[in-house]
């Protein structure tokens, strides 16, 4: 009775070194985890309140299907006012996190067979999205030495008249790096639609990220509150659309998701208006982080062409230790105590790979250093 969709998804890789790290704690052994992909702050204390706020004046109903006017006219002032973009509150449409609103897109503008175009590596669930909604999932090889962008003539290689779009992802999850605008105008210059997951947007501490609705309307936006503003738990995230995708997208979330949640729709409407302060003091403690790690990472021997500027993750190359990410990746945990995400679980490209996050306190991520040099030392 399991669907053959169902019964070929395939688990998030990460897991099995999550779970293997959390039996090594059950057994008293203490474990640094640098496999996290989510800020380890707690949510700023004036997003909390506003959350307080709406639970005693009763904000405890559906909301309309699109999400509160006031919270999409909020990210449409964020929008205006980072990237001089004019997007109107109609084309906004808000859900539980940015994860459920590819699932709404994917099936809003995929038939069986229609083709989307990723980079490898890539986050590790954009080609289960595809595969599980009936898309073909068409990846382009992206380089250490480009700092893991696009190379816009790999992309035109890979374009047919089943391409229905090309998902973008700057700053990017597993690399860290940013799409530049040179890269990013290119992109938007070929003709299918633009998917641009711009949920690490406002972690830049090097450079200029841009949105891709600078460079074209041609595009499906989808941004959130987990990251910048350590909100992974509130699930709340949005989809910005080109105005005829609207009303269908609209009637899928009717149907499936109704609304996204109310109580978490009133703090993001603080996080966007108020959160400035908490978010730049988080900023610069990422950035330190990120200074800290690139050097200690680069001293051990681990390749880092490019450094990554955006996001809090290090795709550091680790051919000089091993060329098998997993079996590395497994072995770090074991010997070393310190959690890490093998490349490989980002495609086949990441094979050689090991992405290091620094979500995680300067004492942690210090001593995680120490266990991994000790570790490569004796090995
Ligand atoms: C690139 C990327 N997109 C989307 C998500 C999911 O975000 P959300 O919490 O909004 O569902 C993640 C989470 O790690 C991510 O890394």
């Amino acid at each position: 009775m399991i669907s053959k969709r169902a019964a070929d998804i395939p688990p998030f890789v990460v897991m099995d070194v999550l779970e293997r790290a959390q039996k090594m704690a059950r057994e008293g052994i203490h474990v640094i985890h640098l496999e996290v992909g989510e800020p380890d702050f707690d949510t700023p204390a004036c997003i909390n309140d506003a959350a307080g706020r709406a639970l005693a004046e009763g904000h405890t109903h559906y909301t309309h299907s699109m999400g509160v006017v006031e919270l999409r006219e909020a990210i449409c002032a964020h929008y205006l006012q980072t990237y001089g973009v004019r997007v109107d509150p109609d084309q906004v449409l808000v859900g539980n996190g940015t994860s459920p609103l590819f699932f709404l897109l994917l099936s809003a503008i995929l038939e069986p067979g229609d083709e989307v175009i990723i980079s490898d590596p890539h986050y590790c669930c954009y080609p289960n999205f595809i595969t599980f909604l009936d898309g073909v999932p068409v990846t382009v090889p992206v380089y250490e030495e480009d700092g893991f962008q696009y190379r816009s003539s790999a992309i035109s290689g890979k374009i047919t008249d089943r391409t229905r779009a090309i998902l973008i992802n700057s700053p990017s999850n597993p690399t860290g790096n940013l799409l530049s605008e040179r890269r990013m105008r290119a992109i938007a210059a070929f003709s299918p639609y633009i998917i641009s997951d711009e949920i690490y947007q406002g972690l830049v501490y090097e450079g200029k990220a841009h949105s891709i609705l600078e460079f074209t309307d041609r595009a499906f936006v989808l941004n959130g509150f987990s990251k910048l503003y350590a909100m992974t738990g509130w699930r709340l995230g949005y989809l910005i659309a080109p105005r005829e995708f609207i009303r269908p997208l609209q009637k899928i979330n009717q149907n499936f998701f109704i609304s996204a949640n109310a109580v978490s729709q009133a703090a993001a409407i603080t996080a966007l208006r108020e959160a400035d302060g908490p978010v730049r003091r988080m900023l610069d403690t990422y950035n330190r982080r990120r200074r800290y790690m690139i050097d200690r990472l680069k001293k051990m021997g681990f390749g880092i062409t490019v450094e990554p500027t955006g996001a809090f993750y290090v795709f550091a190359n680790a051919r000089r230790f091993s060329q098998d990410s997993f079996q590395l990746a497994m072995d770090i945990l074991e010997k070393a105590h310190v959690g890490v995400t093998p490349g490989i679980a980002f495609g086949a490209n990441g094979e050689g790979y090991i992405r290091f996050s620094y979500a995680n306190s300067i004492e942690n991520i210090t001593e995680g250093m120490d266990r991994i040099e000790a570790y490569l030392k004796r090995r």
